[in-house]
């Protein structure tokens, strides 16, 4: 395969093919090779350990022609060049992966009569929401359902202002220049802040989810600009906060379409994404919700996405039935031999009933430094029964079997009215 766009998607993408080739083999049954890759400056790139091509090519047209060349990833990005891109790989039959939602929001229909007509194949699966595998979902995961209603957070950068606007009380104009610096936000932010980036996605998302061809000037769009704290304060005595809401709803007669800040409840699951995270939320006739959730942009999240449509044509294009996706994802399975739980280092809460006498938390201490384990903190309510009081000892990172052997000598200490309970604590959830 070759590779057009060596920037931030394109050098995710190859990290990923590098760093994960085994897995990536193992999956298919058979590896990628990269042939060919391309950039205005490929030559003074660093290419990853393990990527060696044949071609290193500041011309893509010597990508697209390269005989050991079948998928030309365009990662290059706009309307320009990239079209050459990929409308040349198509007519010289090569099967394109493309990260592009403006080119394929503005062309993708045509691009993809285009490849019918060369009986090559066209993924798209970056262009949407980066990380979060959005077309899969909607093009198999639910094809069965009918879809009635598809919402969005699919622009990073807007959604990082807003949350900062929310929690500090920061003006727009102050939250957009910070995010400037810290590279959130583009030096010309105009397609993030003013919805157009968002309603690229989103004309691509109503296109799977409803069998429609919209392009993104269809869709009602208006900006975060003029959001300020004063709307938040308000929006939070009506329980809700402001979201760039993406949503498109079928109705009698046809589809609702739009791109604006809108209140949401705080208590719906679309209000707790935050920062520079994306979700899709649909609503089915028949599988009711689901709801999709993870990073919008980032050069390994989009790269994963790319890699796998990679994988993805690279199966398609090789026409015997052994190359279908194994049901496992996997082309062998062998024993997984899971570890004992007990090796496991987490946090823990151990919730005891007692009967109150002077001395416990001494004697419990002591159990849990025979053991080696530290005690984060002891929480007790007030008011309880004395000859059954609950409290609680947390305990620092811990290996699960000395906290269960600890926990197995408190067991019969004589003021214990019942076993302990022990839980690990899963911050990282
Ligand atoms: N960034 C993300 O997180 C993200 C997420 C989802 C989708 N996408 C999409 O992915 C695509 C790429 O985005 P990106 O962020 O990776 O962009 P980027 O960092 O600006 O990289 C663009 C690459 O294209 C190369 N390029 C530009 N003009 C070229 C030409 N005429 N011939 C050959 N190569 C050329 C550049 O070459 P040089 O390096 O030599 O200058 C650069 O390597 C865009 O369509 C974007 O919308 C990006």
């Amino acid at each position: 395969m070759g590779i057009v766009g060596l920037g931030n998607v394109g050098g995710g993408t190859l990290t990923i093919l590098a760093e994960n080739s085994e897995e990536i083999a193992r999956k298919l049954g058979f590896r990628l090779q990269v042939a060919a890759v391309c950039s205005r400056t490929a030559k003074e790139k660093q290419l990853p350990a393990g990527i060696a091509p044949a071609l290193i090519t500041t011309d893509w047209r010597e990508v697209v022609a390269h005989p050991e060349v079948d998928v030309v990833a365009e990662l290059v990005g706009g309307t320009g060049v990239a079209k050459e891109v990929v409308e040349g790989a198509i007519a010289a039959g090569k099967s394109v992966v493309t990260a592009n939602k403006e080119l394929i929001a503005l062309e993708g229909v045509n691009i993809w009569r285009q490849a019918q007509a060369k009986g090559v194949t066209l993924a798209m699966e970056a262009s949407v929401c980066g990380g979060i595998p959005i077309h899969a979902v909607l093009r198999e995961g639910i094809a069965g359902d009918r879809i009635e209603t598809v919402f969005g957070i699919l622009n990073g950068t807007s959604n990082y202002i807003l949350t900062e606007i929310e929690q500090n009380g920061t003006a727009f104009d102050a939250v957009l220049a910070e995010a400037q610096r810290l590279g959130y936000a583009e030096a010309d932010p105009t397609a993030d802040i003013g919805g157009f980036d968002a309603r690229s996605k989103l004309a691509l998302l109503a296109s799977l989810a409803f069998g429609v061809r919209l392009t993104p000037a269809e869709i009602y769009t208006e900006g975060i600009q003029r959001v300020s704290p004063t709307d938040f304060a308000y929006a939070r005595q009506l329980g809700c906060t402001i979201k760039l809401l993406c949503a498109a709803r079928r109705v009698e007669g046809g589809l609702f379409v739009s791109v604006r800040p809108a209140l949401l409840p705080v208590s719906t699951i679309m209000a707790s994404v935050h920062g520079a995270y994306n979700a899709v939320w649909c609503r089915g006739a028949f599988g009711a919700d689901t709801f999709y959730y993870g990073r919008g942009a980032g050069p390994t999240p989009t790269g994963v996405a790319v890699v796998s449509d990679l994988m993805r044509v690279a199966r398609e294009i090789r026409p015997e039935p052994a190359h279908r996706v194994p049901p496992f994802a996997h082309t062998e399975l062998p024993d997984a031999s899971p570890l004992p739980i007990g090796d496991q280092k987490r946090p823990w809460y151990l919730r005891f009933r007692i009967t109150d006498r002077p001395g416990i938390i001494r004697d419990l201490s002591s159990i849990l430094a025979g053991h080696g384990i530290s005690i984060d903190a002891v929480l007790q309510l007030p008011d309880q029964d004395k000859h059954n009081l609950p409290f609680v000892i947390t305990l620092e990172n811990s290996l699960e079997s000395s906290v269960r052997s600890a926990v197995e000598k408190m067991a019969a200490l004589e003021f214990m009215v019942e076993p302990p309970l022990a839980m690990p604590i899963e911050r990282g959830v």
